[in-house]
């Protein structure tokens, strides 16, 4: 009997497995196999092939096909044709200004009647609404921090903000999402931190999420741009 921790190969096995509980960023339970290959030999060959342990994906190669489903554009977030753009929400989720106004304007009214049904958010949560007169097709109202000089726990806050956006796009099936620089505008997140905090939470999700096709962080000034690229080549090598 041969035990190996497969969990970052997709193969799976009806040959028993003894499950290992590795916790996602979002806490909830997720098992990876390890699998028992046990028996094996008694299988015909076609079966035999059908169950052989296949190589791990190698760390480079994981993490280029990372790559390519993280994209970093400059532009204006109420234009992405996805499944769902984040926006920059407050706790009413009642709108504001920044990406909150732009994206209530785009929207058109509906989004707003719709805001005011779900009785408003904390921060670190986010709730998902139609995406009406946009191309998106819902929009995830997220509600980052405050920046309040980096002692009152706005870092984890900020990280989960964007666990809860993935956890609604995840029980949503969406597969492609659009992120502002959240809580960078009006509430003073140093984009070099907020940044590093995206892109972090951004590979948690695809590493073990492998339904989530496409993140599109997109930046409104070339300095967002730019801190952004350097946050996803750092962040996936
Ligand atoms: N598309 C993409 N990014 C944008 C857009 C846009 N159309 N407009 C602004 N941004 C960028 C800003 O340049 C900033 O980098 O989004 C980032 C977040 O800025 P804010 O919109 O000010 O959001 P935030 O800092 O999270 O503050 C949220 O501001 O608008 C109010 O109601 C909102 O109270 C909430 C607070």
């Amino acid at each position: 009997i041969s035990t190996r921790d497969w969990s970052s190969d997709v193969c799976s096995s009806d040959l028993g497995a003894l499950p290992s509980p590795v916790l996602p960023p979002s806490g909830r339970k997720v098992w990876r196999g390890h699998f028992v290959f046990t028996g094996l030999f008694f299988l015909s060959p076609l079966a035999r092939l059908r169950h052989r342990p296949r190589r791990p994906v190698s760390g480079t190669n994981r993490a280029t096909a990372m790559m390519d489903r993280v994209k970093v554009i400059q532009g204006d977030i109420t234009k992405q044709a996805v499944d769902a753009i984040v926006n920059a929400a407050n706790t009413t989720l009642l709108g504001g200004g920044g990406v909150d106004g732009a994206i209530h304007r785009e929207a058109g009214p509906h989004l707003v009647s719709e805001c005011r049904k779900l009785g408003g958010c904390p921060t670190g949560g986010a709730r998902i609404t139609k995406g009406y007169y946009l191309p998106a097709k819902h929009v995830i109202h997220a509600v980052g921090p405050i920046w309040q000089g980096g002692n009152s726990g706005e870092e984890e806050l900020l990280a989960r903000t964007y666990r809860s956006a993935f956890e609604l796009a995840i029980q949503h099936n969406l597969t492609s999402l659009a992120f502002p620089a959240i809580s960078t505008g009006a509430y003073r997140f140093p984009m070099d931190r907020a940044a590093s905090i995206a892109v972090r939470e951004t590979r948690n999700y695809l590493e073990w999420q492998l339904a989530l096709k496409l993140v599109v962080f997109v930046c409104y000034e070339r300095a967002a741009y730019d801190t952004y690229v350097a946050a996803v080549a750092e962040t996936f090598g």
